[in-house]
């Protein structure tokens, strides 16, 4: 792992957004995978306004987002779809048929499952993955215990990770939260991942993910066996390295 810190989160959110449009200069059709919450708004808000000013090529790249919650509608400002879409595509003028989602609703989700995964490699795999990390080590929705040989699947939803996305995105009661999510295995093939993390909470799970064994129990830690994944933190984040 190679692992990068920003001096402090100014700095972060800008070498952040810096590695997607590096992506997209290096590679025009590079296919790139996002995350949601609150460590990536800023690196989307800042890649909007770069594209605002200096425009690049966006036409020829996909981009999906690692995981969406189920059983909400996808126009609800709380699903990764509209997260995704209104903080990055529409900025960049993204075509839809670029952005790769699964449908937040479904009758048959194993299908939708493979229909994510094939989907991601007929457009040739993923190149780029910005992976962002829950309190407990989670990546995407795979929650501490999950096989490292994971494809994609509809996690259930942990009860605080349930509670935080409630009070984010107000969803109402009525709705049950599942959580579709590329496996850690999908994740592995990503060809280039960065880890990203910001603020002095993620300080103890960026130290068990870095320096601690390899175990299920902290998903991130798989990341040490990837052959191109950088760590990219906040001074804060950093703190216990
Ligand atoms: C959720 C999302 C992840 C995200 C993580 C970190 O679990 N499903 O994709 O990376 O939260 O969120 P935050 O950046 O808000 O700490």
């Amino acid at each position: 792992m190679k692992i990068t810190i920003a001096k402090n989160e100014k700095e972060f959110d800008q070498m952040a957004a810096w590695r997607i449009i590096t992506q997209m200069l290096v590679k025009p059709e590079a296919v790139i995978g996002l995350s949601t919450g609150q460590t990536t708004m800023n690196m989307h808000r800042i890649v909007s306004e770069i594209y605002q000013t200096n425009p690049f090529p966006t036409s020829l790249v996909k981009i999906f987002n690692v995981d969406e919650l189920t059983n909400l509608p996808r126009t609800y400002s709380g699903s990764c779809y509209a997260m995704i879409k209104s903080q990055l595509c529409d900025n960049l003028n993204i075509p839809e048929d670029n952005f790769i989602m699964p449908p937040t609703f479904s009758e048959d989700f194993e299908q939708e499952c493979k229909e994510f995964e094939t989907a991601i490699a007929m457009a040739g795999g993923a190149d780029l993955q910005m992976l962002g990390i829950g309190w407990n080590g989670h990546i995407g929705i795979n929650q501490p215990g999950t096989p490292f040989d994971s494809t994609t699947w509809v996690s259930p939803m942990d009860p605080i990770f349930e509670a935080k996305v409630r009070k984010e995105t107000n969803v109402d009661e009525n709705y049950s939260l599942g959580g579709l999510t590329l496996g850690i295995k999908n994740i592995m093939h990503t060809r280039k991942i960065v880890l990203i993390a910001k603020g002095k909470h993620k300080a103890e799970i960026i130290k068990k993910a870095v320096l601690g064994p390899i175990t299920t129990d902290i998903p991130a830690s798989v990341l040490q066996l990837h052959p191109n994944c950088e760590v990219l933190l906040d001074a804060d984040a950093a703190s216990m390295l």
